[in-house]
């Protein structure tokens, strides 16, 4: 049974690209599901002086890219969306989006409840909380759920300064950190695949567990963000945050858990166990690379992209081997891999068994694969062992068996968010242990001048990535 949630919707940045593509087509299948249904009002707000006619025009166009529905629907939707224009350092903008809130309010009866959703750049994060505090925009007897978007600093000590201006503003438990990679169905079903299937988990360790992959690859490159991309890398852009998330669903003790407090408490453990790494260490276990043009010359090199420098030495590649203290884990590599411009867009999960794993029923050297993510939509991909489908008890797969998956991460998350569900989201002290773990990575690679370009548009990356894993006796399972 549906039950239908209330709440008046704070967006800031609400006409920039993250609110069109991804927030307001999520709102419409909350919308078109009942979730979302008489209750509920949002405000969008940034710089331009919109109208709410307009505005709505902007996001009914939208929705159009992505949906057939009527436009009566569209239409009915829409009435819900208001415009405010604001500047994120103006205090008295922030006393008419408070009036206008609690206007709504009163309109819509959403029973004080505020979801604050910053789609804007992170430099404003810490602004905006600190005036939602300061100028009274809080209500008292509802909720009041801050959401941040990615990403959470750039390193650990921006990270901090981050966290201390938000947390003078909420307190961490009204704090909601997306990791859009934690929405996704697969994600959220690998502990319930774990739990659900005991050979399975009996040899989820370095007993049996060879290594485990994590391969999140795209085929473009970084098309028009060549100039975020200069600021970031894929090491900050997709290890820190997506790639240890995954590490943290697969890995984390107790898949049976259901109290997001021990969950989360299960991941921070195992964060707070990363294998040190010295600087000496990363040159053995970090590889990165830039993409040259591919084999004809086609394409562009990423030093070629616009807004990036001729002699960038920004990695679009990285791979490495992340280890654990922990009594499961220790020994057993966990192999990362990201990267632009790889032959196909591909996320996926590789388990590799040992020999010895017919201990436990599993045949010997078996390897589970999960597909997070496919172009057409989610999809998961499972060798050999029991798998749940959505609604449905668990069946088994003998051979392999392929789904389509429905939800949007982003749906899935603002569920999360009106339900007061934290369980899928990201807590400071994850956070503080993973920017640890990547600076010490980032600072020796900042000492060093690499020689880029070293892979072709095209490839699986540079020759090193696949020595990485040669030396140990290892191969990627992906390979092209
Ligand atoms: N786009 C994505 O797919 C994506 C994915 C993951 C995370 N994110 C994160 O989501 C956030 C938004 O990204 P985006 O791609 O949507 O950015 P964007 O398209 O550049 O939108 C930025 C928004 O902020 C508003 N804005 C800028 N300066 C402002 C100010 N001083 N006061 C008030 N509003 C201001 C802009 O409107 P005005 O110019 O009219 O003020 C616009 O609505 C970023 O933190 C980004 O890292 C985005």
């Amino acid at each position: 049974m549906v039950t239908e949630k209330s709440a008046i919707f704070i967006i800031f940045g609400g006409s920039g690209d993250l609110a069109h593509r991804k927030l307001y087509p999520s709102l419409f299948r909350l919308y078109k599901s009942g979730i979302l249904k008489d209750h509920f009002a949002v405000i969008g707000t940034a710089r331009r002086p919109w109208s709410d006619d307009y505005f709505r025009e902007t996001v009914i166009t939208s929705l159009k890219d992505y949906f057939d529905d009527s436009e009566d629907i569209m239409k009915g939707f829409a009435k819900h969306f208001f415009y405010q224009s604001h500047d994120v350092n103006d205090s008295e903008h922030y006393i008419a989006l408070k009036n206008l809130a609690a206007k709504l309010d009163d309109q819509f009866e959403a029973g004080h409840n505020r979801v604050y959703y910053m789609a804007i750049a992170p430099r404003f994060f810490g602004t905006v909380a600190e005036h939602i505090n300061s100028e009274g925009l809080k209500t008292e007897d509802g909720y009041n759920r801050l959401v941040i978007e990615k990403p959470f600093g750039r390193d650990l000590d921006s990270a901090c300064e981050l966290n201390g201006n938000i947390s003078k503003a909420f307190p961490e438990d009204d704090i909601y950190r997306i990791d859009h990679y934690l929405g996704k169905e697969m994600i959220q079903d690998i502990p319930h695949i774990r739990a659900n299937n005991p050979k399975l988990e009996a040899a989820m360790n370095n007993k049996y567990v060879s290594n485990i992959q994590i391969t999140l690859a795209e085929s473009l490159g970084v098309e028009d963000r060549g100039g975020y991309y200069e600021t970031a890398g894929v090491l900050r852009d997709m290890v820190q945050n997506h790639i240890m998330q995954i590490i943290g669903a697969i890995a984390s003790d107790d898949p049976e858990a259901t109290d997001a407090k021990i969950i989360h408490k299960n991941k921070t453990d195992l964060f707070s166990s990363l294998k040190e790494l010295t600087p000496e260490g990363v040159d053995d276990d970090f590889v990165r690379g830039q993409y040259d043009t591919d084999q004809l010359g086609e394409e562009k090199a990423y030093r070629q992209e616009d807004n990036v420098a001729e002699d960038s030495n920004i990695e679009t590649f990285v791979a490495g081997n992340i280890q654990f203290d922990t009594e499961r884990w220790s020994g057993v590599p966990f192999y990362v891999r990201s990267g632009k411009r790889m032959p196909e867009k591909s996320s996926r999960i590789d388990i590799v068994f040992n020999d010895k794993v017919d201990e436990v029923g599993i045949k010997p050297n078996t390897v589970i694969t999960l597909l997070i993510e496919r172009v057409n939509g989610n999809s998961i991909l499972i060798n050999g062992i029991n798998y749940k489908e959505s609604g449905q008890d668990f069946i088994s797969f003998p051979e392999e068996a392929e789904f389509d998956k429905a939800r949007e991460a982003y749906e899935s998350l603002i569920i999360d968010i009106l339900s007061g569900n934290r369980v899928h989201f990201t807590l400071w002290d994850e956070l503080r242990s993973t920017w640890k773990y990547i600076d010490t990575i980032r600072n020796r690679w900042d000492e060093q001048t690499p020689d880029f370009p070293n892979y072709l548009s095209g490839s699986m990356g540079p020759d090193a990535a696949e020595i990485l894993l040669e030396r140990n006796g290892n191969s990627w399972v992906w390979d092209d």
